[in-house]
């Protein structure tokens, strides 16, 4: 046995006890011939003293000793002298008095300490992952990654689910990324896709009968990268036979109630709000809405419609949109330069430009282009709500563009004048999507969850009539403003299906070749069925209110999906090319360890 206790153990009700301790230094302080060290492990730290009494071979030792050597202590506990007690800390009321330290191992010095609060790049974090982790703000974050997946395998098996594994090596499954392929070495000029979802091996368990599955399921989506997605991520993946939506929601509900009291104490009322898809692209301009705030848009297009300004009535005469939100009491604090900000903001996020007025005493605007709005000034005030002090930011566009524009400056804003508590949380359903979205590279119809989403079924004439207003019986989850799930009740006939590929321009011979197998099961008696699937990485980030999905994955990759510690993806060997019967057109690149930032 090297240890008795661990580093966050003992109390002042231990004094007096003879212990071993195992663990790394955090830091060593001399302190007039008194050697302190701090012995840290994945439970807590310890101070260890050692003595001018103590053994000439641990004087040596405790002398010699760096940060992050591993170290097996011997000693007594002992009660801190007054006044140095820590209440800070949980071993603060005692010491070890040290009568011997084995050297476990030495540490060249660190690249950074992990016990410091001063963080090297993130390049350098990602690089020397193992010495990340050892910080004790990353190990909290993977004890809650532990927490709250054991919460959902506990939710999920108390309800009769079944854990399945699905295969990694498979078929591609559509979830509208691109796939990462792995080649087959016995049949050249063939790949496995890794899965970017189990969605199709999840709905033919439900064509096995297991009724109510669940997995902590590993996806794979080669897409661009943001700070809450990773090309390599992990789903809570559910599905479920004979239920509605409302099925899965109160599940996922009861999941969300127990995370948030077992996690952070709160009581989420239920059931949850819900939102239409249409209502969040009209009042906030997304569908993952933040709703911690208001400054809801406003729509303005008939107004606009009535004015003089070229620019909005421009926008209404292509069909297009006028809409705005007001922003309360910053007029006066906004100056010229941070509207030119705002206005950028709205251009970045492909406006044309950004109409900005100030509303000021007795209800005047003012601003580059007030002159040109006098018709309408104040049943503009009176729409938009704003009073004296207020700002009010228009855009005109295409409804896409409108809503894009104005999301971002909603979100911008909300966060930077502070309009909520950045702890608060705030849990919502998004439902009613639209079956399809135009392709914006074809031109043709692409599925807004995945092809296996079933209609409502009064929708379901307008699959063939009016795709457009096809809605599907969808539902998200979405918590401050982030997609942390979503989910479908699936078609269960193969043709109602094979509609759906055909329209999504699937050829029945394309469709038979690569989803045969789904429409033969769907053929062989498929029960209704339904599902969702969680995010857990950003599960986990939201409910401990970290900004990265990184700080919360052992081993993340880059924004350039690279793993900076293992330099992969990396070249082979040109024997392993063979192999597998390919030939690679440009020569790879040799990947750098730390060759690129983030
Ligand atoms: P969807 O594609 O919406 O649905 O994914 C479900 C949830 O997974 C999370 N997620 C991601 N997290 C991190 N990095 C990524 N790149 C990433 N992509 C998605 C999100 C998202 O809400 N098979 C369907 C589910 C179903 O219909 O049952 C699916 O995969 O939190
Ligand atoms: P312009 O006539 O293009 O110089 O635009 C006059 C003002 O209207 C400027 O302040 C622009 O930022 C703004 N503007 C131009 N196009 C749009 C638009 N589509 N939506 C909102 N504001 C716009």
């Amino acid at each position: 046995m090297l240890r008795t206790h661990t580093c966050g153990e003992l109390r002042p009700d231990q004094i007096g006890a003879e212990v071993f301790l195992c663990g790394w230094v955090d830091r060593v302080r001399d302190h007039k011939g008194v050697i302190f060290i701090d012995l840290r492990d994945r439970w807590g730290r310890t101070q260890v003293v050692v003595g001018p009494d103590a053994a000439a071979e641990t004087l040596a030792a405790a002398r010699a000793a760096r940060a992050e050597w591993v170290l097996r202590v011997q000693g007594t506990v002992g009660a801190r002298p007054e006044g140095t007690t820590n209440p800070k800390l949980a071993t603060g009321g005692i010491e070890v008095v040290c009568r011997t330290i084995t050297v476990l191992n030495e540490a060249e010095t660190p690249v950074f300490q992990p016990g410091s609060t001063d963080l090297p790049g993130e390049e350098v974090r990602l690089t020397n992952r193992w010495l990340d982790l050892r910080r004790p703000a990353m190990q909290e974050n993977m004890f809650l990654r532990s927490r709250i997946v054991k919460i959902m395998r506990d939710h999920f098996d108390e309800l009769g689910f079944i854990d399945v594994e699905t295969p990694m090596l498979g078929r591609s499954t559509p979830e509208g990324a691109r796939d990462y392929l792995v080649p087959s070495r016995l049949e050249h000029g063939s790949f496995f896709a890794l899965p970017q979802s189990p969605q199709l091996y999840k709905q033919l368990l439900m064509m096995a009968g297991f009724d109510r599955y669940v997995q902590v399921a590993k996806c794979f989506r080669d897409e661009d990268l943001r700070a809450d997605r990773q090309p390599e991520f992990t789903q809570l993946d559910v599905e479920m036979s004979f239920v509605e939506a409302d099925d899965v929601i109160g599940v996922i509900e009861g999941l969300v109630r127990r995370t948030a009291r077992e996690i952070l104490g709160l009581d989420v009322p239920l059931p949850l709000p819900r939102l239409t898809w249409d209502e969040c692209m009209e009042r906030f301009g997304h569908d993952a809405p933040d709703l911690r705030f208001g400054l809801e848009i406003v729509d303005l297009t008939d107004l606009a419609g009535e004015s003089d300004f070229r620019v909005f009535r421009g926008a209404v005469e292509s069909a297009g949109r006028v809409r705005g939100i007001r922003v309360p009491a910053v007029a006066e604090r906004f100056s010229r330069k941070d509207l030119d900000t705002l206005t950028a903001v709205a251009v970045e996020a492909g406006a044309k430009g950004l109409v900005w007025l100030k509303c000021e005493s007795g209800g005047v605007w003012a601003g580059p282009v007030a002159k040109n709005l006098t018709s309408i000034a104040d049943t503009l005030r009176a729409r938009l709500g704003c009073e004296p002090g207020d700002l009010a930011l228009i855009v005109a566009d295409s409804f896409e563009v409108t809503c894009k524009a104005l999301h971002t400056l909603r979100k911008r804003l909300g966060a930077e004048l502070a309009l909520y508590d950045p702890k608060a949380m705030h849990f919502s359903w998004v439902v009613d999507f639209p079956m399809f979205a135009r392709d914006t590279e074809s031109g043709g119809w692409a599925s807004m969850h995945h092809p296996f989403t079933a209609p409502r079924p009064a929708d379901l004439e307008l699959l063939e009539s009016d795709p457009a207003a096809c809605r599907a019986v969808a539902y998200d989850l979405v918590i401050n403003g982030s997609e942390a799930g979503g989910g479908t009740i699936r078609i269960h006939d193969s043709a109602t299906q094979e509609k759906v590929f055909k329209l999504l321009g699937i050829s029945t011979e394309m469709a038979r070749e690569r989803f045969g197998f789904l429409l033969d099961a769907l053929r062989s008696g498929a029960p209704p069925h339904g599902g969702i699937a969680l995010g857990i990485d950003r599960w986990v980030m939201l409910f401990g209110g970290l900004e990265s999905i990184r700080d919360v994955i052992a081993f993340p990759k880059t924004q350039k999906a690279s793993d900076l510690m293992t330099g992969a993806p990396g070249p082979v060997e040109t024997k392993q090319l063979v192999e597998l019967g390919i030939r690679v057109l440009a020569p790879p690149k040799p990947v750098g360890r730390a060759s690129e930032g983030d």
